[in-house]
């Protein structure tokens, strides 16, 4: 029924991922590939898209594994844009940005925390509501959080508790960067936002709901990774509680 065929864009942060890329990036193939349900005869091959892989210079290897998925799947399909350092997950969507075709981008992580099958989800609640953005959300519905030791439990309630007493933005998983954007939504958001860390995700959905975006939200379960380790350190949580005061400040 759409007159042009929309295109998802995914950006990929890595740092250190070797273990997690080839996998995420086969049930993201999958995943778009697929088609909705069974019954969806009219999208008989499923939804357009790209992987946007933003390796900053993993001494893990990580952009090894990515040139061979390139090979794989093809480089219409997995672009890897990489930096040379570690510059941080906020400026490496806005990296990632610049460089995605699709009319909508989704943002996820890469080590399989979030898990591809939801984004069809994604996908249906964006145009059940023709919402500017859709949310995961591990804080409603069958959404959910496995795997966590109760200090990072607490950590994530208390960014959230804390963020929603302050700002009042309305969405239930502030913290949360599994997300689909509609394009020109996020490119204005991404001009607005300050913070360049994990901070980033909570600044985002704030500014969106000062400037009156809709938002959608999708029950997600959130999967503790099994390869590699959290790059969430004292001094992210140090900069989210200065970048929460700065918004609370100024907004
Ligand atoms: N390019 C790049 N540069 N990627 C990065 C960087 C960086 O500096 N730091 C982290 N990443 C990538 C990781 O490789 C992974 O794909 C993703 O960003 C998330 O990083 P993790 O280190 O796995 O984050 P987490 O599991 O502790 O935190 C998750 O939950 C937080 C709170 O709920 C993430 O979803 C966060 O975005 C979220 O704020
Ligand atoms: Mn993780």
């Amino acid at each position: 029924m759409a007159a042009s065929r929309d295109k998802y864009s995914v950006l990929l942060p890595t740092y250190n991922e070797r273990d997690n890329l080839p996998l995420i990036v086969w049930l993201l193939v999958r995943s778009f590939e697929e088609r909705a349900s069974f019954h969806d005869s009219l999208r008989p091959c499923g939804n357009d898209f790209e992987i946007i892989v933003i390796d900053d210079g993993s001494p893990d290897g990580t952009q090894e594994i990515a040139e061979q998925l390139v090979k794989i799947y093809g480089s219409d399909k997995i672009l890897l844009r990489p930096r040379a350092e570690k510059l941080g997950l906020g400026t490496a969507y806005i990296h990632g940005m610049k460089h995605a075709t699709g009319n909508f981008i989704i943002i996820m992580d890469a080590d399989l925390s979030h898990h591809p099958k939801f984004i069809p989800e994604f996908i249906r609640k964006q145009k059940e509501g023709n919402f500017d953005i859709v949310s995961g959300t591990r804080y409603k519905g069958n959404g959910g959080v496995h795997g966590w030791d109760v200090k990072r439990k607490i950590i994530s309630r208390g960014a959230n508790f804390l963020t929603q007493v302050l700002l009042r933005p309305g969405a239930s998983d502030l913290t949360g960067s599994f997300r689909l954007y509609r394009r020109a939504v996020l490119q204005k958001l991404i001009e607005r936002c300050v913070s360049k860390g994990y901070v980033f995700q909570m600044e985002m959905i704030v500014r969106a709901r000062q400037l009156g975006y809709s938002i959608g939200e999708v029950p997600i379960s959130f999967v503790d990774r099994v390869y590699g380790e959290s790059k969430l350190g004292g001094n992210e949580i140090v900069s989210f509680l200065q970048g929460l005061l700065t918004l609370f400040a100024t907004t």
